[in-house]
C-alpha cells in the first residue's frame, strides 16, 4: 500500500491546472445509460472512482475507453444488464447513480443497496421515495434495490432533505418518464446543473436547474452527445488552502471561481489575497498567519462539506479560535483526531469543532480515513515542522488527480512511497 511522505515548510509558488470534477463526471457517465449509443465525455479526471465506474459499465455491457488525454468514449449500445453488483457498489457509493439512469433507460434497475460509509450513514430513502412517486415498483431484496419502471410517469416530488445524488437520480429517471416532473427542494450544486446541461444536450426538457425547483417534461427518446465536464471546485479549494497554509503565492488555472464563492469569502476573511480573473484565481497569503474564521457547512451555495476538513487544517495554524460546524454528514470530523496527533488544538463537541490556532504543527505518522480527510492531512503536512507520513492514501486516489505531481510542481516536498510497515 502506498503512503505519502511530506517534508513540511515549503511555500507553494507557481501555477496549477485544475482537473475535471469527479462529482460531476460520475453522474454524467451514469447518464449515458439513458440512451444507447456512443458518447464522448471530455475533461474527465483520471481517478480510481472513474475506473470503478468503468468496471461497473463493463458489467452492464458498455464499453468505456480513453481515446485521448482526458476524453472518455462510452459506448452503451450493448447494455442489456441492469444489475449493479455488491462487489462494485461497495467500492464506490456513487455507483448508486446508475439507479436513475437504468430506470429511465431500461425501465429496470437492480442495484446493490449501499451501506454506510466513514462519514455517515448516507441512506438512499429519498432516492427510493422519489422513484416510487414516479410510478416505479421498488422492493428491497437480498441487499439489492429492485426497481421496475414499466409505468414511469411524471410526479411532484419534494425532498425533505436536499440531496445531490437523489436530485440527480430523479432527474435521470424523469427525463424519459411520461408527463411532467417537478422536483422541489432540489440540490443546486454545480454538478447537478452540469448533469442537467448534458441531459438537455441529449434532448431532455429541463428547466430550473441551479434553483430549488426543477421542472422536467418527459420525452420519448434522447440522443447521445459529446460533453465537457466542469472543473473540480473541491480540488480548486484544496489548492487555495494549500497556498494559504504554506503562505504561498499561486495561480490556479482552468477553474470556475463562481462555483466556490462561499469558500472564497471565508478565505478572504481569513486574510488571503484573492483575485479572480476569468477561469483563473490568483491567490497569495502575505500575512504571517491566517485569522480564525467560523464555518458552518450547508448545501450549495453554502460552504461545502467537501471543504470542511481542509479548512480545518488551515484553522489549526490560524490566529484565534474557530468554530467549525458540520451539518451535512453526522461523522465527518475523523480528521480532527489525526490533526491533533500533529499538535493541533481541536475539541469536538457534537457536530462542532473548536479549533484554537497554534503557531506550528509538527510532522507525525497519520492515517487517512476518507477522501477529504486525507486532503486535510496533506495540507497539515505541508506546513508542519519535520516529516509527516500519511497512510492509507488510496482514499486520495479516489478523488484527486495526480495530487503529488501538482504539489511538487508548486515546490512541495512530497513523495509517494510503498509502505512496508505494519500501520498501513
Ligand atoms: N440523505 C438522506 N437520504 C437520502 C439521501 C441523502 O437522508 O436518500 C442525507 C445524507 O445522509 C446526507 C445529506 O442527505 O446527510 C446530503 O447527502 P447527499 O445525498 O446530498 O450526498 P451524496 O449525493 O451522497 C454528494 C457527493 C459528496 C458530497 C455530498 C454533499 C458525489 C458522488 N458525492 O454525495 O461528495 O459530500 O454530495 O455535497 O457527488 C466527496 O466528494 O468527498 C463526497 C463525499
Amino acid at each position: 500500500m502506498d503512503k505519502f511522505v511530506i517534508e513540511g515548510g515549503e511555500r507553494l509558488i507557481g501555477n496549477v491546472k485544475i482537473s475535471g470534477s469527479k462529482n460531476a463526471a460520475l453522474p454524467l457517465l451514469a447518464a449515458t445509460l439513458l440512451q444507447k449509443g456512443v458518447y464522448e465525455i471530455e475533461n474527465v479526471p483520471k481517478l480510481k472512482d472513474i475506473n470503478t465506474m468503468s468496471k461497473l459499465f463493463a458489467v452492464l455491457g458498455a464499453k468505456v475507453q480513453w481515446i485521448k488525454e482526458g476524453v472518455l468514449q462510452v459506448d452503451t449500445t450493448g447494455v442489456e444488464n441492469y444489475v449493479a453488483p455488491y462487489e462494485l457498489v461497495k467500492q464506490m457509493r456513487a455507483s448508486v447513480l446508475v439507479l436513475g439512469s437504468l430506470t429511465g433507460g431500461l425501465k429496470r434497475a437492480v442495484v446493490s443497496y449501499p451501506g454506510g460509509c466513514a462519514i455517515g450513514e448516507r441512506p438512499i430513502n429519498l432516492h427510493i421515495q422519489g422513484l416510487q412517486a414516479l410510478g416505479c415498483d421498488v422492493t428491497i431484496k437480498e441487499g439489492y434495490v429492485d426497481v421496475n419502471a414499466k409505468k414511469l410517469r411524471g410526479a411532484r416530488i419534494r425532498f425533505d432533505t436536499t440531496t445531490v445524488g437523489g436530485t440527480e437520480n430523479i432527474m435521470m429517471a424523469a427525463v424519459l418518464a411520461k408527463g411532467e416532473t417537478i422536483i422541489e427542494n432540489a440540490a443546486r450544486e454545480p454538478e447537478v446543473v452540469d448533469l442537467a446541461r448534458m441531459l438537455k444536450k441529449m434532448g431532455a426538457k429541463i428547466e430550473g436547474e441551479g434553483t430549488e425547483i426543477i421542472k422536467i417534461k418527459g420525452v420519448d427518446e434522447l440522443t447521445p452527445c459529446k460533453y465537457t465536464v466542469i472543473p473540480d471546485r473541491i480540488e480548486t479549494g484544496t489548492f487555495l488552502i494549500a497556498c494559504g497554509i504554506t503562505r504561498g503565492n499561486i495561480v490556479i488555472e482552468g477553474c470556475n471561481p463562481g462555483h466556490i464563492k462561499a469558500l472564497l469569502d471565508k478565505l478572504k476573511e481569513a486574510g488571503m489575497d484573492i483575485t479572480e480573473d476569468g477561469d483563473k484565481i490568483k491567490a497569495s497569503m502575505t500575512k504571517k498567519r491566517a485569522s480564525a474564521v467560523d464555518i458552518k457547512t450547508a448545501p450549495y451555495p453554502g460552504f461545502p462539506t467537501d471543504m470542511q476538513a481542509q479548512i480545518m487544517a488551515l484553522m489549526t495554524v490560524s490566529r484565534g479560535v474557530s468554530a467549525i460546524t458540520e451539518i451535512i454528514f453526522e461523522n465527518r470530523m475523523m480528521h480532527a483526531a489525526e490533526l491533533r496527533r500533529m499538535g493541533a488544538d481541536i475539541k469536538v463537541i457534537g457536530n462542532t469543532a473548536i479549533v484554537r490556532g497554534v503557531k506550528m504543527l509538527s510532522g507525525a505518522k497519520v492515517m487517512a480515513t476518507d477522501l477529504r480527510a486525507s486532503a486535510s492531512l496533506i495540507l497539515a503536512g505541508l506546513t508542519a515542522y519535520g516529516k509527516t507520513e500519511i497512510l492509507r492514501i488510496y482514499h486520495l486516489d479516489r478523488g484527486y488527480e495526480a495530487i503529488e505531481e501538482k504539489l511538487k510542481k508548486l515546490g512541495a516536498k512530497i513523495e509517494r512511497v510503498k509502505d512496508e510497515g505494519l500501520g498501513a
